[in-house]
């Protein structure tokens, strides 16, 4: 018989526990799939008399000593960005073993000295779990865009952000009330800090920004925002304009470099982008000549997870060893980021004002001072001194310009809350 993968789980929660059900379950049609059986060889997790669903076999309490132990292939699924993720990575590594894993905070922060011991090794790093779940969009943009190189990518990376986004619109209702029932359903983390302020996002986007750009990933020159601020107000006028909000990842090669942020954008209504409802996820990348590639599907959950997990096994199975990021880890560049607020695009602007004479032309006067042209505007009247919405949409603009322009209108005492400014993307 071949020699079978031997694989050892550090982790065996949603992901890990689908990953064994699944090759429990099909080991036949996967080991047609490898070329060899997979063989389950090690597990380890936080408490090994859990109920999970399936056997637990060949225990071992210390996830370290898994490095030490007789696998081919260990899955790293413990998660977290420093500590025993981090120490088992590299002990799995350095004594010769293939590493996957689905910990995109791991990789955001040290993706390219993880990909250079393996590369050192002959050994391969393995991620297609940590980005957009199921969507094969890491092996996708690490060997299959490569042809005319990949100058952008926009992509919806958080299903709890899209999830609420999308309930905002389809109620009314506010962030918070939003947030609280997606967290007793169970479709939001107890702490969701991570996901609605656009943290696992950032992780996300520096993978794909690595894998597209051949670049180290680079958390620190990566603007990011959350959606917390967005109002049902914001999602009705979005509407009222032709688009829907959207937290995006973005990640842009300019001819000032590369610019890469996370934040709430406007997207033109009936494009791909804004018809993803709910907790999907999706990506489109935008590869020169070859043309602009969408892909849609789940972000999470434990079939999804699963399926990227054991891709990527079954590509260490046949031999698939190449770099991690798609170049060897040395010739990864660094990132020279594009100057803060360089990027231009058109905005949805917000003011929450007193609806007094004048008001509007003070408002009209600072954008004119930084050069920020109204396309268009709205302004519902109420009775006169209450405070009123004007909602206006720029022209093509610096970020720079209308952050400086906003800075200043927010001082006015006739604007009696901070404005709101959300970019308009791909319109
Ligand atoms: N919490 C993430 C999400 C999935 O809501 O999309 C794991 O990154």
């Amino acid at each position: 018989m071949t020699r079978p993968l031997k694989i050892a789980f550090a982790g065996l929660g949603t992901v890990g526990g689908g990953v064994v059900k699944a090759l429990q379950k099909r080991s036949e049609i996967l080991e047609a799939r490898a070329g060899r059986p997979l063989e389950i060889v090690g597990m380890c997790a936080r408490s090994r008399h859990k109920s999970r669903g399936f056997e637990v076999t060949n225990w071992v309490d210390d996830p370290q000593a898994l490095a030490a132990g007789d696998a081919d292939v260990i899955v790293e699924l413990i998660g977290g960005e420093d500590g025993p993720a981090l120490a088992l990575s590299e002990a799995a590594l350095e004594s010769g073993k293939h590493v996957v894993t689905a910990n995109k905070a791991l990789l955001a922060r040290h993706g390219a000295h993880l990909a250079a011991l393996a590369e050192s090794k002959g050994l391969a790093l393995r991620f297609e779990a940590a980005v957009a779940g199921g969507i094969p969009i890491v092996k996708s943009l690490r060997e299959s865009l490569i042809a005319y190189g990949v100058v952008t990518v926009r992509g919806i990376l958080n299903g709890t952000c899209n999830y609420i986004l999308t309930q905002m619109e389809a109620t009314g209702r506010s962030f918070e009330e939003v947030l609280s029932d997606a967290q007793h359903l169970g479709y939001a983390e107890a702490d969701p800090t991570l996901d609605v302020g656009g943290g696992d996002t950032a992780h996300k986007l520096a993978l794909l920004a690595g894998l597209a750009f051949g670049m180290t990933p680079d958390l620190d020159h990566m603007p990011v925002e959350g959606i917390a601020h967005i109002s049902p107000e914001d999602i009705a006028f979005a509407r009222e304009f032709g688009y829907r909000i959207k937290l995006l990842g973005i990640a842009k090669a300019t001819a000032q470099g590369i610019d890469q942020r996370v934040q709430p954008a406007m997207v033109k209504a009936g494009t791909p982008l804004a018809d993803v409802d709910g907790a999907f996820n999706a990506v489109m990348a935008v590869a020169n000549d070859a043309g602009p590639f969408f892909f849609e599907g789940r972000g999470a959950g434990e079939a999804p997870t699963a399926n990227a997990v054991i891709a990527d096994l079954v590509d260490i199975a046949r031999g698939n060893m190449g770099p991690a990021f798609g170049i060897p880890a040395h010739s990864l560049i660094s990132l020279s980021p594009a100057p803060a607020g360089s990027a231009v695009s058109a905005f949805y602007l917000r003011f929450q004002v007193l609806d007094v004479p004048g008001v509007l032309a003070e408002i009209a006067g600072h954008l004119a001072k930084w050069r920020v042209s109204i396309e268009s505007m709205i302004q519902r009247g109420r009775a006169p001194s209450e405070a009123v919405s004007i909602v206006m949409i720029t022209h093509e603009t610096k970020h720079a310009d209308v952050q400086r322009a906003l800075k200043t209108i927010a001082l006015s005492d006739k604007v009696i809350a901070p404005p709101c400014m959300i970019p308009m993307e791909a319109r």
